[in-house]
C-alpha cells in the first residue's frame, strides 16, 4: 500500500482545534478507504518557543523536509508579543517556507452560494466568485537583505527592509499562474507598483516576456497593485488568476478572503518546484486565517479553512482529485443545510461549534463517498 507521509503542525490559538477536525477525516480515510496516511506531529510558533525556545525545532524542520506534505494550523498570540524577533512565532512559518522553497502560494477565494449574504459586499457582487491569488512566497521584502534597525546615534533610528526580486523568481511564479489559468478561466492579472518600484518594473517585464514566450494563449493584463486592491472590492468577479509579489499578495489575499464572507473559509497551498527525479513538489497547506487568540480554546472557531486546506493537499500532493472534489462538495452541502459557525452565522441558520461543524462535514463526506 502507498504510504502518504503527512506532518501536522497545529501551532497556536485556534490551530489545534481546527486541526483536530482534519484528523477525524484522515482517520476515516485510513480506516474506510485504506488511504495510507502516516502522520507525524510537531510544534511550531509560540508552542514551539515554549517547548524549545525556537519557533520551530531542528527536529521538526527535518520532519517537514522528509514529509510528502505539511499541514499547518496557525501561529502567534499576545502571549509571545515580547519574545525576541528571531524566535517570534511567525519565524517558524517563514523558515518552513524558505527552507522548503515553497515559492508558489495558491490562495483561492471562492464564495459558496450559501454565504453570499455573509460578505461585507453586496451579495450580487460576490455570488459565484471564484478567483485564485498566486502569491510569490520566498522572496521580496519578506526575506530581502539588509533587514535592520540601526541606531543613528542622534536619538534617531533607521529601519530598513529590502525588496529584492531576481528574474528567475518572477519567471517561475508567473509560469505557475499561467499554467493554473489554463485549467480555469485562462486569464491572468499581474499586479505590481512599476510606477514607484524598480522591482515592479522588472516584475512587469519578466511577466510580459514569460507570457510571450510560453503562454501567449492565456489572456494577460497588468494592474498597479493599489488599483488592483480597489478593483477587488469594486468588481471582484472581473478576475480569474491574480499573480503578485509576497507583500502585495499578503494584503490582497486578506481582502479577497473577506469578500467570501469570512477569513475562516479560505484555504491555501504553498508549493515548491517539482523534484527533477520524482516530479514531486514540497508542499505546505494552511488556512489563510490566523491563530485568532481572542476565540481560541472556546470551541467556536470555524474549521472549514483548515479542512479545505486538507482538500487542497489531497489534490496537489497526492493527486486524489475525486476525494478532494468530494470533500469540497461536503463543505458546500453542509453550508447549504444552514449549518454555521459564529463567524458566518445568518438568520434562520443553525449555529454550531468547531466540533459539530467538523462532524457535519465528515458525515457528509462519508455519505458522498459511500
Ligand atoms: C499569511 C500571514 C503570514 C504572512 C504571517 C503569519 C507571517 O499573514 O500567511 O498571510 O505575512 O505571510
Ligand atoms: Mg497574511
Amino acid at each position: 500500500m502507498t504510504e502518504r507521509n503527512l506532518l501536522l503542525l497545529p501551532g497556536d490559538g485556534i490551530g489545534p482545534e481546527a486541526m483536530a477536525e482534519v484528523r477525524k477525516i484522515i482517520a476515516y480515510m485510513n480506516a474506510e478507504k485504506a488511504a495510507g496516511f502516516v502522520i507525524e506531529e510537531g510544534l511550531v510558533g509560540g508552542s514551539a518557543y515554549d517547548a524549545h525556545g525556537a519557533a520551530i525545532s531542528e527536529e521538526d524542520m527535518a520532519k517537514a523536509l522528509a514529509a510528502d506534505a505539511v499541514l499547518f494550523g496557525a501561529v502567534g498570540g499576545p502571549k509571545w508579543d515580547d519574545v525576541p524577533y528571531e524566535v517570534r512565532p511567525e519565524a517558524g512559518l517563514l523558515r518552513l517556507r524558505k527552507d522548503l522553497e515553497l515559492f508558489a502560494n495558491l490562495r483561492p477565494a471562492i464564495c459558496y452560494p450559501a454565504l453570499a449574504n455573509a460578505s461585507s459586499l453586496k451579495p450580487e457582487l460576490v455570488e459565484g466568485l471564484d478567483i485564485l491569488i498566486v502569491r510569490e512566497l520566498t522572496g521580496g521584502v519578506y526575506f530581502g537583505e539588509p533587514k535592520t534597525i540601526t541606531d543613528l546615534g542622534n536619538g534617531q533610528k533607521r529601519a530598513i527592509d529590502t525588496q529584492v526580486y531576481d528574474t528567475y523568481e518572477i519567471e517561475r511564479i508567473s509560469a505557475v499562474a499561467f499554467e493554473l489559468a489554463r485549467t480555469r478561466g485562462n486569464r491572468v492579472c499581474s499586479m505590481e507598483k512599476r510606477n514607484v518600484m524598480k522591482s515592479g518594473v522588472l516584475w512587469n517585464q519578466v511577466v510580459t516576456a514569460t507570457h510571450k514566450e510560453k503562454f501567449a494563449d492565456v489572456k494577460l493584463e497588468h494592474m498597479l497593485a493599489d488599483a488592483g486592491g480597489m478593483q477587488l472590492v469594486r468588481a471582484p468577479k472581473q478576475f480569474d488568476v491574480i499573480v503578485t509579489d509576497n507583500l502585495f499578495g499578503d494584503m490582497l489575499s486578506d481582502v479577497a478572503a473577506m469578500l467570501t464572507g469570512s477569513l475562516g473559509m479560505l484555504p491555501s497551498a504553498s508549493l515548491g518546484a517539482p523534484d527533477a527525479k520524482t516530479g514531486k513538489r514540497k508542499a505546505l497547506y494552511e488556512p489563510v486565517h490566523g491563530s485568532a487568540p481572542d476565540i481560541a480554546g472556546q470551541g467556536i472557531a470555524n474549521p472549514i479553512a483548515m479542512i479545505a486546506s486538507f482538500a487542497m493537499c489531497l489534490r496537489y500532493s497526492f493527486n486524489m482529485v475525486t476525494e478532494a472534489d468530494t470533500l469540497e462538495k461536503a463543505i458546500a452541502n453542509v453550508l447549504d443545510k444552514g449549518i454555521r459557525t459564529g463567524d458566518i452565522m445568518a438568520e434562520g441558520a443553525t449555529k454550531v461549534g468547531t466540533v459539530e461543524m467538523g462532524d457535519a462535514i465528515l458525515a457528509e463526506f462519508q455519505a458522498l463517498s459511500a
